[in-house]
């Protein structure tokens, strides 16, 4: 079949924790999503119709376990499985209880790099009560999915090659950058509209990755830069910790702050980040990932002490890249 690109947006993500009562502050009082925490050992968060965009579940990992894609429709559907099924990858049908947490139909899960499961579906249920939510203006979803996440790699070119295989992903864009005396470069992928739903970060030339989490951060899209602002204020005053105050990105020229989760990974709201015109389109590098602010805040010695770690403890541990997927991997250009 043809390319799937576009018709690949992220639908919702899956989270692992135990502080249940921590996460329900940030997400509904501080970063101001819809919740839903009815069920037993689980809360879910809404962006707005579909049903569920976070699905929190009782566990030890304190991460992203697993990401989900939508599929405009059956065609697609079927193409992405046969070419995992074809490269000899095999997929798991989700349960029907697996499915009703999630808020669709039905799931297919198959392995992800670096432990992060993915999961396709091409229909989500609507939620039926209406939404509350602090943020006034609502979320940015729709075509564009309901944000991005940015994922740490000590092979890079293998998790290109991955989404690459699976959704036909493209290169948006490269940011290097430097944190903390370390060179990054980040290569920025978009399976849709959105400028990137997978950003892609590695330390050059190392096999080092410095954090713990399967995911580095989740984004979501205000629609309105009140609700930026108000959200900000409401993170810092519930005490939650900012990771990186309000910039604007080199790239796709969002406007947005990093806050930290109770599990440990950074959450991103951010506001009118460019739309990908595929017609006119150049991939570029840029040098830093700010035009301006993102200064750091609160990062302690200890913070710093606890990456270093990650760093050593990932050269002792085998990234798993699904290589039957990631193929050789794809260079940069
Ligand atoms: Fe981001």
């Amino acid at each position: 079949m043809a390319d799937v690109f576009g018709n690949v947006h992220l639908g919702y993500v899956v989270v692992e924790t135990e502080k249940f009562s921590d996460w329900r502050r940030f997400g509904r009082d501080a970063v101001g999503m819809h919740m839903d925490d009815g069920l037993d050992d689980t809360v879910r968060f809404r962006l707005d119709d579909n049903e569920c965009r976070f699905l929190l579940r009782r566990g030890p990992a304190e991460d992203v376990t697993a990401l989900g894609w939508q599929l405009d429709d059956h065609d697609t559907f079927d193409e992405v499985l046969a070419r995992v099924t074809g490269h000899g990858v095999p997929v798991t049908e989700g349960t029907d209880d697996e499915a009703a947490l999630r808020g669709v139909e039905r799931l297919v899960r198959f392995p992800g790099p670096n432990g992060l499961f993915q999961e396709v579906f091409t229909r989500a249920h609507t939620g039926t009560a209406p939404l509350q939510m602090a943020t006034r203006a609502g979320f940015v979803t729709g075509e564009s999915g309901l944000g991005h996440v940015a994922v740490t790699s000590t092979k890079p070119h293998q998790m290109r090659g991955y989404y690459n295989t699976v959704f036909d992903a493209r290169l948006s864009d490269y940011i290097d950058e430097t944190i903390s005396g370390v060179k990054f470069k980040i290569r920025f992928l978009r399976v849709n509209e959105r400028h990137h739903s997978v950003a892609i970060a590695a330390v050059n030339r190392l096999p080092i990755n410095p954090i713990r989490t399967r995911v580095q951060h989740v984004n979501v899209q205000v629609a309105d830069l009140d609700d930026l602002t108000a959200s900000y204020q409401r993170v810092k005053e519930l005490g939650f910790d900012m990771a990186l105050a309000v910039g604007q990105h080199t790239n796709d020229k969002e406007l947005s702050y990093y806050a930290m989760t109770p599990s440990g990974f950074e959450w991103e709201v951010g506001w009118n980040p460019i739309v990908v015109d595929e017609t006119t389109w150049e991939p570029t590098t840029y040098q830093g990932i700010s035009i301006w602010g993102h200064t750091p805040e609160g990062q302690t010695i200890v913070d710093k002490l606890a990456q270093f770690r990650n760093g050593v403890r990932s050269l002792l541990h085998r990234e798993d890249d699904v290589r039957a997927l990631a193929g050789a991997g794809i260079p940069d250009d």
